[in-house]
């Protein structure tokens, strides 16, 4: 069990200062964090916020403007690509075409000078893991899309990198695929032990798969922690909006004691919560998500009445948007008795929450 921790708090990779000007164009301002040993890293963001640009760097097919790069404490800036144990899964599979899979898997291993049993054996691993054993002969153009990115994988796995980059691969699947397919690729990173760092746009990909995900916006790191810290306690009305669903409140800041501020709020009452980066005096943001606001009001909660204006049912929860008059709140409801009864368009309800479930936020 010792030997675990150490392993996971070993550093994989480290990016320290790195940024990337193109042509004039600060596609990446500094950042600086470490991925550790065999964890499943997720860099989240809006596209064209920098992710693919901070994994080509990290692959060798970039350099950075500033900062520096570092594999198992070595720094990368004079290895080429195929020099570092880093391999990469793109979103279109990059298969050969006229090749089988079995060649395609072979191919890398060919290069890196294994000799050919060793490669057989690896191939037949490798397929095993990817459960395509059975498909070793065939071509890239015989398989499904979820198919040929097990294949993508196998072939990256398959030279044993220490670290997996993975620029959305799922993105290009349709959604059961890509759902079944976020089980396969978390169970082949704790299978593997190598490092994944995984990219994408998709909040409920990174949610679900990751053991820490840096948030980027706006060509900088937002916040970094695990997905609990980043969805329970976001750093800012930036990540509170970009991960799951929020109301937010424009609120005045009447006092800020530590880690809690006093708010008037505009649904008429002044409450304390937790904070994060607001002064007394100012202006703020008070979030809320939906799941946490009850409907009905539950005793010894914060109430405010209403009238739902609209109701969506999607089977497992039912979005409701409850208009208080000042502001129109998102409240969403577990239908966990069969056939809940819904609450019908135009009906006065009473809605509550709790304080504690309330974020104070600066812009
Ligand atoms: N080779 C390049 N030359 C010029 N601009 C680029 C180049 N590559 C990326 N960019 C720009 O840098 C920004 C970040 O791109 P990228 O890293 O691809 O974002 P993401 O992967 O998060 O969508 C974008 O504005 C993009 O247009
Ligand atoms: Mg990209």
């Amino acid at each position: 069990m010792d030997m675990d921790v150490s392993v996971q708090q070993a550093k994989a990779v480290e990016i320290k200062g790195v940024s990337k000007v193109f042509g004039g164009y600060q596609a990446l301002k500094p950042v600086t964090f470490d991925i550790r040993e065999n964890e499943f890293f997720t860099l989240l963001g809006p596209s064209g916020c920098g992710k693919t640009t901070l994994l080509r760097m990290i692959a060798g097919f970039e350099q950075p403007t500033t900062g520096a790069i570092l594999l198992r404490g070595a720094e990368m800036k004079d290895l080429p690509p195929h020099k570092r144990r880093v391999n990469t899964v793109f979103q279109s599979y990059a298969l050969f075409p006229h090749m089988t899979l079995e060649q395609n898997i072979a191919f890398g291993l060919e290069n890196l000078g294994w000799a050919k049993d060793r490669r057989a054996a690896r191939v037949a691993d490798m397929l095993r893991l990817v459960h395509m054993e059975k498909f070793a002969g065939r071509k890239p153009q015989q398989l499904s899309g979820g198919q040929r990115q097990r294949i993508a994988l196998a072939r990256a796995l398959a030279p044993e990198p220490e670290v997996l980059l993975l620029d959305e691969p799922l993105s290009a699947l349709d959604l059961k695929l890509r759902q079944a397919m976020r089980d396969e690729l978390r169970t082949l990173q704790r299978q593997t032990g190598i490092t994944f760092v995984f990219v994408t746009h998709d909040q409920e990909e990174a949610l679900d798969m990751s053991d820490r995900i840096c948030v980027l916006g706006d060509g900088e790191i937002q916040q970094l922690g695990t997905p609990a810290d980043i969805y329970e306690e976001p750093s800012n009305r930036f990540v509170a909006d970009f991960i799951g669903e929020t109301n937010f409140l424009e609120v005045d800041v009447l006092s800020v004691e530590g880690d809690e501020a006093t708010v008037s709020t505009p649904l008429g009452m002044t409450l304390s919560a937790a904070q994060k980066r607001v002064s007394g005096g100012g202006r703020g943001w008070m979030s809320i998500r939906p799941e946490k606001i009850s409907l009905p009001a539950r005793p010894g909660e914060i109430a405010v009445d209403g009238t739902i204006e609209g109701a969506n049912y999607l089977g497992g929860y039912t979005h409701y948007v409850v208009d208080t008059g000042a502001v129109k709140l998102r409240v969403s409801k577990r239908n966990n008795v069969s056939r809940s009864r819904m609450f019908e368009t135009g009906q006065p309800i009473t809605v509550s929450f709790a304080a504690e479930s309330v974020r104070i936020l600066g812009a």
